[in-house]
């Protein structure tokens, strides 16, 4: 074994723990140590090209990781937030959490602002809007109403936590396919796409203008039958569908429990999704 290769998860004492700074549909902080369990213990990069929250990598901590996601506002946050926290943290302290702000904030076109404003305005319309998410309509504009919620919308520490963990990591925007260019065997990656609709749901799919759809999925799958050829480890989440099922046949498919943040009901509620992986798993 190469002594490239890193433990997970890290045990870095240097590294302070972060934790996703935003609220995202479909976001896995509450099952993320649930997931790693699946991982493999051994590997060299770490790729999350559907980054969102990102919730497994600040759970997992590597030393190397390569993030990307479609949403450029979102990894344009990431970026900022690499670059120089305290320029956003600056810009989020002016902001007010009452609905005449909102409205005013969230009437600015982002691509007017440079990028700490906008990574600003990102964060606090995330945590201030009605439930908390991102939500975008056909031609890209955020469109959800002020949420009213009387709580801290950032917290300065944990945005420095962040900024140190990402100062390693490669960032950037664009398509699942452009996000694990340059993957090599021995490097690992997770797919945690827009789901596949449940039966009788719409599932959540409006995270960017352009929706995830079942040509993405039939796309995404044979991105992954790549992969393995070349003996690159992967684990994929999805619906629990005979859809995904289909589509991952011949690989192991475990049944996960989560506990889903966005669907029509009010209330959470704990759901079966899947992880697909192309090892066989060895749990401590
Ligand atoms: C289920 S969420 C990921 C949640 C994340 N694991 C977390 O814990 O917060 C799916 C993500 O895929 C992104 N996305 C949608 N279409 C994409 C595409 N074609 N390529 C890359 N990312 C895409 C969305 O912007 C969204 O952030």
């Amino acid at each position: 074994m190469s002594v490239d290769l890193q433990i997970f998860p890290s045990l870095d004492p240097y590294v302070k723990s972060a934790k996703p700074f935003i609220k995202w549909a479909g976001g896995k902080h509450s099952v993320a140590h649930t997931l790693i369990d699946f991982f493999p213990k051994f590997f060299m990069k770490y790729y999350e090209p559907f980054l969102g929250g990102g919730s497994l990598f600040f759970a997992l901590s590597p030393q190397k990781a390569i993030l990307s996601d479609e949403n450029k506002w979102l990894i344009d946050t990431y970026i900022a937030l690499k670059n120089d926290w305290k320029k956003v943290t600056h810009y989020l302290e002016k902001m007010v959490n009452n609905n005449q702000e909102f409205l005013k904030i969230r009437s600015i076109d982002p691509w007017t602002l440079d990028l700490f404003e906008r990574a600003a305005q990102f964060i606090f319309l995330n945590k201030t809007c009605f439930r908390g998410l991102f939500r975008v309509n056909s031609t890209g504009r955020f469109n959800v109403p002020y949420g009213a919620y009387n709580r801290r919308y950032y917290d300065s520490e944990n945005l420095e936590a962040v900024a140190s963990m990402l100062t390693s990591a490669e960032i950037k925007s664009g398509d699942f396919e452009l996000g694990i260019d340059g993957v090599k065997e021995r490097d690992f990656v997770y797919f945690d796409p827009p789901y596949y609709k449940l039966g009788g749901y719409s599932d959540f799919n409006r995270y960017t203008p352009k929706k995830f759809k079942e040509k993405d999925h039939f796309r995404l799958a044979a991105i992954c039958r790549e992969l393995d050829a070349k003996g690159i480890k992967w684990a994929v989440s999805n619906s629990n569908t005979e859809f995904v099922k289909a589509l991952f046949s011949g690989f192991q498919i475990h049944h996960v429990s989560a506990r889903r943040e966005i669907n029509l009901d009010s209330q959470s509620r704990n759901v079966v999704e899947l992880l697909i992986t192309n090892y066989k798993v060895s749990k401590q």
